[in-house]
């Protein structure tokens, strides 16, 4: 039986970190379809359309791997598009007390998902997209944390907009 899994989150934009998941979700499961939350509270810097096009970028050479964009309660599209597995990324002890809260109240709501936890290489466990927008917004690099479309979208919105470094000159 083939095992399709659903890795959802904001990817507001994506990171190396989500990219490392990514690969080992696309080793793991034999159809990853990675899904971004359309209406999300967070008033989101990439528009839903960007952050299709960045992921759809970065995960072109993974053959198993397609990147979609949903609406209201993830348990419900897992089921719709038949995913048993929905996983999700933990970088540090921080991140599990909200995360055991979601899956267990995705347990709660559908029966028929488990989720599954895996971590990113060392390497990415201090990285998040609110970082990585707040140092290209005070025009720090970013390179190395994102993939290069996305450190080239950054710079353009950033652009003429970023902040320097406050100097004392
Ligand atoms: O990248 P994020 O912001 O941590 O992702 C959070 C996400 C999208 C996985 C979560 O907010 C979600 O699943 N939203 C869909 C609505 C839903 O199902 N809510 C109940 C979760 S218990």
């Amino acid at each position: 039986m083939k095992i399709r899994a659903v890795y959802p989150g904001t990817f507001d934009p994506v990171t190396n970190g989500h990219l490392d998941l990514i690969r080992r979700c696309a080793a793991l499961f034999d159809e990853v379809v990675v899904a971004i939350l359309r209406n999300t509270e967070k008033s989101p810097f990439f528009s839903i359309d960007e952050r299709v096009d960045m992921l759809e970028a970065v995960v072109k050479s993974l053959a198993n791997v397609s990147v979609s964009a949903f609406g209201g309660l993830l348990v419900d599209y897992a089921e719709q598009i038949g995913a048993s597995v929905i996983v999700r990324g933990i970088r540090a002890i921080s991140d599990y007390e909200y995360e055991l809260q979601m899956a267990l109240m995705n347990r709660r709501l559908s029966s028929r998902t488990e989720t599954v936890f895996l971590m990113p290489a060392e390497a990415y466990s201090y990285l998040s997209s609110g970082l990585v927008k707040q140092i290209s917004a005070l025009g720090g690099s970013v390179h190395g944390l994102v993939p290069p479309i996305v450190e080239r979208r950054l710079k353009r919105r950033y652009g003429r907009r970023a902040l320097p470094v406050e100097s004392t000159v």
